[in-house]
């Protein structure tokens, strides 16, 4: 069986060695995957002569998603909520399924640190990959979900398209409804939320200042301007978990800022990277594989 992952640039990827480890694990040999470079204007295509020469799925990466999105023919409600797909698959009668395991991939790596159910969470951004984030994240059913944003108006349409749908649509009595709210990094020095919705009482549990956060993420990529977000370090939990969605061999720099404020348990994207290829590898070939043993030799090897 043939798979690849599709980008630009595409050379730095871990994912072909990731895969190679899924399969090593359940023994299948002919399980092949590739890392293919696309042109930037020619994904569309690149995708169709891979499944033309026989590759059964593949996944996507920068900066192909959203054009993923728009080429498959049937999606997943969390692809369909995400706006952007990194999982292909030829289904049976040859059409194109699209999937988006990114926040499945963060939430499973986040339930190994901490259980999300009944906490409360903030998280960090409003492009793509908190967007993505959402709905696995309100499926482990928290207690409360501020999403705050540098720009207001992509936090309160992330709300909008996928956080008060949800809300609508879940069927949960009003008690076990998260908390919602969409603001800006000031309500994190000490302003109030712009907007709150949900839950029993939203008002009471958001509308005031000093809210902790149990679970704190960070998708936006702050870090990688070396910028830190401006956040009063009790706005931590005593015993809160820090994410970073970013990676690398050294400390991000919103982790170095959760570190500053106490914050022990603390945890950067690399888990995510491997959670999402799991499920990628999942759906392709009904094995679900070990990723601790993959994510401790690209530890190793950062
Ligand atoms: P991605 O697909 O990785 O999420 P994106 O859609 O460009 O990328 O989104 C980047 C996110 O990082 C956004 O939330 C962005 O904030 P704005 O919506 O205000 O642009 C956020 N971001 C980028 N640089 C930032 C910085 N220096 N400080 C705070 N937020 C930043």
């Amino acid at each position: 069986m043939r798979y690849a992952v599709f980008g630009n640039p595409i050379a730095h990827s871990k994912s072909p060695q990731i895969h190679a480890a899924f399969a090593a694990e359940f023994g299948l040999p002919g399980f092949q995957y590739d890392k293919l470079l696309a042109p930037l204007d020619g994904f569309g295509t690149a995708v169709r002569e891979f499944v033309a020469a026989g590759g059964a799925g593949c996944n996507v990466t920068v900066p192909f998603k959203e054009e993923a999105f728009r080429l498959a023919e049937v999606l997943s409600a969390r692809a369909r909520a995400a706006g952007a797909v990194n999982t292909l698959m030829v289904q049976a009668d040859g059409s194109l399924f699209g999937d988006n395991t990114d926040g499945a991939g963060l939430v499973a790596d986040l339930l190994r640190h901490v259980p999300l159910q009944g906490k409360r969470l903030l998280l960090l951004g409003a492009g793509g990959a908190a967007r993505g984030a959402l709905l696995p994240l309100l499926a482990e059913q928290p207690a409360l979900l501020l999403i705050a944003n540098r720009t207001v108006a992509r936090a309160r349409a992330l709300s909008e398209d996928v956080v008060q749908p949800w809300l609508a649509a879940t069927g949960l009595p009003a008690e076990l409804l998260p908390v919602h709210g969409v603001a800006t990094f000031d309500f994190l020095i000490g302003g109030v939320p712009l907007e709150v919705t949900g839950g029993a009482s939203p008002v009471r549990a958001l509308g005031k200042r000093g809210v902790q956060f149990d679970v704190v993420i960070n998708a936006t990529s702050a870090s990688l301007g070396g910028e830190a977000i401006p956040m009063a370090p009790d706005a931590f939990a005593a015993d809160a978990v820090a994410y970073d969605m970013m990676y690398g061999k050294d400390e991000t720099t919103f982790l170095a800022q959760a570190r500053a404020a106490g914050v022990a348990t603390r945890v950067d994207g690399l888990g995510m990277l491997v959670g999402q290829a799991a499920e990628a590898f999942t759906l392709w070939t009904g094995h679900r594989p070990d990723v601790a043993p993959v994510l401790a030799s690209l530890r190793a090897a950062l």
